[in-house]
């Protein structure tokens, strides 16, 4: 089944992330509207503010590619404190998600069990272009 290679796959590119501050290795799967697939992963700076998301990082990439629409991201992270089984996307990578594909499926996969959102259910009452003149 696609989802279960795409859950496989997300898993498999966690060990490119670049997180020697956090040590909080994040990875995530992007399927855009054409069908293409993006990776992305956490690339940290030693500035810490210079520090991207895998989603923004797999979002970016996509971007470049010249995708535009998006039908779901699948994010992984491996060593979560805390008893949290999945993890959620933070409220940066949100607002650049809700930026190109509010309605874009939100697939949090854990070590064995997933969540599944919305980016309209994670940002509700959005800030988007229909505010701007
Ligand atoms: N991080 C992500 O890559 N995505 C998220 O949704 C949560 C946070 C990264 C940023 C930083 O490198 C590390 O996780 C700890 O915050």
């Amino acid at each position: 089944m696609l989802e279960q290679k795409y859950i496989d796959q997300v898993k498999a590119v966690n060990k490119n992330a670049y997180a020697p501050y956090s040590n909080f290795s994040v990875s995530a799967l992007l399927v855009a509207e054409s069908g293409a697939v993006y990776h992305g992963v956490n690339v940290e700076n030693v500035s810490y503010g210079g520090t991207i998301c895998a989603e923004r990082v797999a979002i970016t990439r996509a971007i470049a590619d010249g995708e535009r629409r998006f039908k779901q991201i699948f994010i992984y992270a491996t060593d979560a404190e805390g008893g949290h089984p999945v993890t959620p996307p933070c409220g940066f990578c949100r607002q650049v998600m809700a930026e190109f594909s509010p309605d874009m499926e939100v697939v949090m996969v854990g070590a064995d069990s997933i969540k599944r959102s919305c980016v309209r259910e994670l940002l509700p009452h959005l800030f988007d272009d229909t505010f701007l003149k």
